[in-house]
């Protein structure tokens, strides 16, 4: 539990987190790439309004996201985002602004003029209500994705998968956690989206080569599993050994639902089989799933087929896998490591 002073006029503390005693209603803010987002989460897990403002139609014109444009996007969403989060709260739950126990907000990682958009609007609603201000470490949210609507308690096996992060997180407690293995070169869904780009995919390209792969044979090519640490991965090898597979055919012969299936096969068993052996290191029964590549079909299928082998798997649905804020507000409930401090900094790399 986390003891947290008002930020302006109140000296008393406010109790935040699983002890507290009384009901805690935190609203987050996510602006940390292309999706700007506000969520109200009662207790860490009741989400009671949660909405996202998307830029992916904006970015598909440049094929990615360009920072500065993501950035004015951010501004234009940011008080849309907030102002239907609170009405969503009232209709939902009655509550008001003044209800909230605090504010939190995306510090990192992530794109910098992103990140200030959201961020000094949560500290702005911080000032104006007089409540505590709450920073959250966006991976770590990613993490909490797993804690809303279910009643998953530590400790777990995590694997984090998204655009810029390819982990296995020993959860030994809501605020302990171990990096046991992570990627050496590109995270998964870089992976993904720069295979996409290869194979003529258009943004954004994990989702659209996932879709691709459910049509296609697994096993028609066989592709390279990289050798590096017990626990860590490494996807470089696999994106080059795609792109020689590409440039052996013609391309209007390109087999690109195979290519697409034979790659997800390759990097969804990767994953697997590590976080598998994690758990047997580990003896944990339980087993979650996070991050934007959460999304993707296969590597959710072969994480619940654990349960055939006795473990308790987690994934969170779809809307909470991408970016969105009530990971963060459930982060700033459960995760004692967060940054209590109207003062915090954003930052673009993991510290
Ligand atoms: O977590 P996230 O929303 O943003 C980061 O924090 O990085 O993850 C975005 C990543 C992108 O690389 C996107 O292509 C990938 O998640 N992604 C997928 C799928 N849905 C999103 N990759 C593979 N299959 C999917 N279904
Ligand atoms: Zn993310």
């Amino acid at each position: 539990m986390k003891m947290i002073k008002n930020t302006l006029f109140s000296e008393t503390p406010v109790k935040i987190g699983t002890e507290s005693g009384s009901d805690n209603y935190i609203m987050a803010i996510e602006s940390s790439c292309d999706e700007t987002a506000c969520s109200i989460v009662k207790n860490g897990r009741e989400v009671i309004a949660n909405v996202v403002a998307s830029q992916i139609k904006t970015h598909a014109q440049f094929g990615g996201v360009i920072p500065e444009i993501a950035a004015r996007e951010h501004m234009d969403s940011i008080n849309i985002v907030i102002e239907e989060a609170f009405k969503q709260a009232k209709e939902n739950a009655g509550i008001e602004p003044k209800d909230i126990t605090a504010f939190a907000g995306t510090v990192g990682p992530g794109l910098v003029g992103c990140l200030l958009v959201g961020l000094n609007a949560a500290k702005t609603l911080a000032l104006c209500y007089d409540k505590p201000f709450i920073g959250v470490n966006h991976l770590n949210a990613h993490l909490c994705a797993n804690y809303l609507d279910t009643d998953l308690k530590p400790p777990f096996m995590a694997l984090l998968v998204s655009g810029g992060h390819t982990q296995i997180i020993d959860v030994k407690s809501y605020s302990e956690q171990t990096i046991i293995g992570e990627t050496i070169d590109d995270a998964v869904g870089e992976a993904y989206d720069k295979v996409a780009r290869l194979i003529g995919l258009p943004y954004p390209g994990g989702p659209k080569l996932d879709k691709m792969a459910q049509e296609g044979n697994p096993k028609a090519f066989i592709l390279p599993k990289a050798k590096v640490g017990e626990f860590d991965f490494s996807f470089s090898g696999l994106k080059t050994a795609v792109l020689r597979l590409v440039k052996s055919f013609d391309e209007q012969e390109l087999p690109v639902k195979d290519i697409c299936a034979s790659f997800q096969e390759c990097v969804s068993s990767t994953l697997v089989k590590k976080v598998k052996k994690a758990l047997e290191m580990t003896g944990y029964k339980q087993v979650v799933i996070a991050g934007g590549v959460a999304a993707n079909s296969e590597i959710r299928k072969k994480m619940f087929d654990l349960e055939k082998d006795g473990y308790k798997v987690f994934a969170p649905p779809m809307k909470y896998c991408t970016d969105n804020a009530a990971m963060v507000a459930s982060c700033a409930y459960f995760n004692t490591n967060t940054f209590d401090d109207v003062n915090v900094e954003v930052f673009s790399r993991v510290k």
